[in-house]
């Protein structure tokens, strides 16, 4: 590429993949003649036949993965793993290989990057501070980050089900996990460019409606329905579940409440309308303080009509049959599902969370349009989901249909300090509301003693974005597979991978600016200007910061591939980590107005990639505490 055309082109976001690339390209050259196949298989086969007169082959280039991933700092930026496997699989020296590869780099990159062999094959690259400060001068606004990301999962088609809880029941700690990783998960694979469609997949039907509508009808007491909708109709379930387990008859009564509302009954479908909409009023007050909108609220009731195609689909395509009445699928193929049947159809010809599941893939795939398609629930699903996905890719592939990608996305327990599912002293679910509730008042107490000078005003908003903030974090920085415990001294410590120590090292770096009375969001060369244009890092300090910032683009694509939040956590706090290091050792305000403009713009990026990560999993950050 001429230079004056090279200059024009901004740097790549993730270098990593530049790399990759340039990697590949380079081998189809360098490794054009390395034979496809293992070396002693063709001289006692091809060549022996008198093949050797073939022209030589791309394929070996081809198979070539060069295998970038971030280097330990020790090393550089970037590392090259795949020349190993590539040399091993044809007996050939991977080090004389790697030279071949790196001599075959364009020199661009070289004038980027010092590239150096390592160990028996590894290729490590190292950003010369000039590439560093490239990066860091194109990359400066969230605009700019979300433009260079966007290409990670470009136009993807991505319907996010989360949060999804039951109506008529209060929202406690355990939905909590869903609606944060969930909202999480939106906002990464938004800003990495997919189209994230949303939708709250809510359960709004079944049959502990029989014993909601009995309990309403008989047992409601108008005046605790009128002070607070969503406990009443909680006590109404729990009576009424209580009163059909010690009288049949009730039961009776419940079940035949539940057929008259399946078969249209008008009273009861008004009647199950007000506790939808009752539930729906209840939760929308928590969506809103945790910032969660849903493009779609399609319930399990959504779907009712769209059932019979199920059942008719599955038993065409011979996939479902008929045991003791119900309509089951078996997978001969699995250890377990073999024998465990995946019932579609209950033996009373009632539909169930299957039926709905199936009819809403089927939905998602065809109105939607979806490329993957991501449910969040808890890792007591996990089989469920695994037939459902297991009977969709057959019943796709019978009709012609196209197959979406799916990811069931699951999560551990919340535990208490006993080790234990958590719950109030009473033993009852603690309440979503009072946690949050808990969370801001806790931190207002800590807030108040930090800053007690701080306005009344501002310390109710700080308390806000950290006590909600803390109880987000929490919830995000464990890999979500795992359980964790749920301790309020340690989510609101100030010390440690937490919401609190982030939220403080973002105002830090805000108060650098003010006391300079710059703005660090414009841009930060030019707010600079007046002192002089930002040099490259230098400095051990510096260097290491620059390099810090650079790994973002592959924590973001780490991150949104696997869908753990945690790696970006991580990454956060190692990057708050690093700016502490280089602040302690460097002085910003700096008698050089080079070395300070040079220093202000690492400040401003670290601020500007702690504030889009935050903003990322959902947090509000703060100007000062
Ligand atoms: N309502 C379900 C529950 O509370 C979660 C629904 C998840 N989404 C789905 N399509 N199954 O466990």
């Amino acid at each position: 590429m001429p230079a004056a055309q090279a200059a024009l082109q901004p740097p790549s976001f993730n270098l990593a993949n530049e790399l990759d690339a340039a990697l590949r390209q380079a081998a189809t050259t360098a490794l054009r003649d390395e034979p496809t196949q293992p070396k002693d298989e063709l001289t006692t086969g091809a060549l022996q036949e008198g093949k050797e007169s073939q022209p030589p082959t791309l394929e070996g280039a081809n198979e070539f993965c060069p295998e970038l991933r971030p280097a330990d700092p020790r090393h550089g930026d970037f590392q090259a793993n795949g020349v190993l496997p590539y040399a091993k699989a044809r007996k050939q020296n991977p080090r004389a290989l790697a030279e071949k590869l790196v001599a075959a780099l364009p020199d661009s990159l070289r004038e980027r990057f010092d590239i150096a062999i390592a160990g028996p094959g590894f290729i490590n690259f190292t950003a010369r501070p000039a590439a560093l400060l490239d990066w860091l001068a194109h990359y400066d606004s969230g605009a700019r980050l979300r433009e260079g990301a966007a290409s990670t999962h470009g136009g993807e088609r991505t319907i996010v089900d989360y949060s999804s809880p039951n109506t008529a029941k209060q929202l406690h700690v355990g939905h909590i996990r869903s609606m944060v990783i969930g909202e999480a998960i939106c906002r990464l694979l938004e800003f990495c460019g997919a189209q994230v469609i949303r939708d709250n997949h809510i359960g709004d039907w079944g049959t502990q409606f029989g014993k909601l509508i009995w309990g309403y009808k008989t047992l409601l007491d108008a005046e605790a329905l009128a002070r607070d909708p969503l406990e009443e109709l909680e006590r109404l379930y729990k009576a009424a579940d209580a009163a059909t387990k010690a009288d049949p008859a009730i039961l009776d009564a419940a079940r035949a409440e539940l057929v008259k509302l399946q078969s249209g009954d008008a009273e009861n479908l008004a009647l199950w309308r007000q506790i939808n909409a009752t539930s729906s009023t209840a939760f929308q007050q928590i969506y809103q303080q945790l910032d969660i909108r849903f493009d779609h609220e399609l319930g399990e009731s959504f779907y009712n009509d769209k059932l019979a195609r199920i059942y008719t689909e599955l038993q065409d395509c011979g996939l479902a049959t008929e045991s003791q009445g119900a309509l089951v699928v078996f997978h001969p193929e699995h250890p377990r599902f073999a024998k465990q049947p995946f019932i579609v159809r209950k033996s009373d010809g009632a539909s169930n969370y299957a039926t709905t599941d199936l009819a809403t893939m089927l939905y998602r795939t065809e109105h939607f349009e979806a490329d993957t398609i991501i449910i969040l629930t808890d890792t007591r699903q996990t089989d469920h989901f695994e037939q459902l996905w297991l009977t969709t890719q057959k019943w796709y592939a019978a009709k012609g249909y196209r197959l979406p990608e799916f990811e069931h996305v699951s999560f551990g327990a919340i535990l208490g300090d006993d080790g234990r599912a958590i719950k109030t002293r009473t033993g009852d679910p603690i309440r979503l509301q009072a946690l949050l509730d808990e969370g801001i008042e806790r931190a207002y107490a800590l807030v108040s003693e930090k800053s007690p000078t701080l306005p009344e005003t501002d310390r109710r908003e700080i308390a806000a974005a950290v006590g909600l903030g803390a109880v987000r974090y929490a919830d995000l920085s464990q890999n979500r597979s795992s359980d964790y415990v749920f301790k309020w001294e340690k989510i609101l410590s100030f010390d440690g991978n937490t919401a609190p120590y982030l939220l403080y090292a973002v105002t830090r770096i805000h108060s650098i600016f003010r006391k300079l009375g710059l703005d660090p969001y414009t841009n930060t060369a030019s707010a600079a200007t007046a002192a002089g244009a930002a040099s490259a890092p230098e400095t051990e300090h510096e260097l290491a910061l620059a390099r810090k910032l650079l790994q973002l683009p592959a924590v973001l694509q780490t991150t949104t591939e696997q869908l753990r939040p945690h790696f970006l956590c991580t990454y956060l706090f190692e990057l708050a980590g690093t700016f502490s290091s280089f602040y302690a050792a460097e002085k910003v305000l700096n008698d050089s107005p080079g070395i300070q403009a040079r220093r202000l713009l690492l400040c401003a990026r670290t601020l500007l990639f702690l504030e889009t990560g935050l903003h990322l999993l959902g947090l509000k950050t703060l100007t000062r505490m």
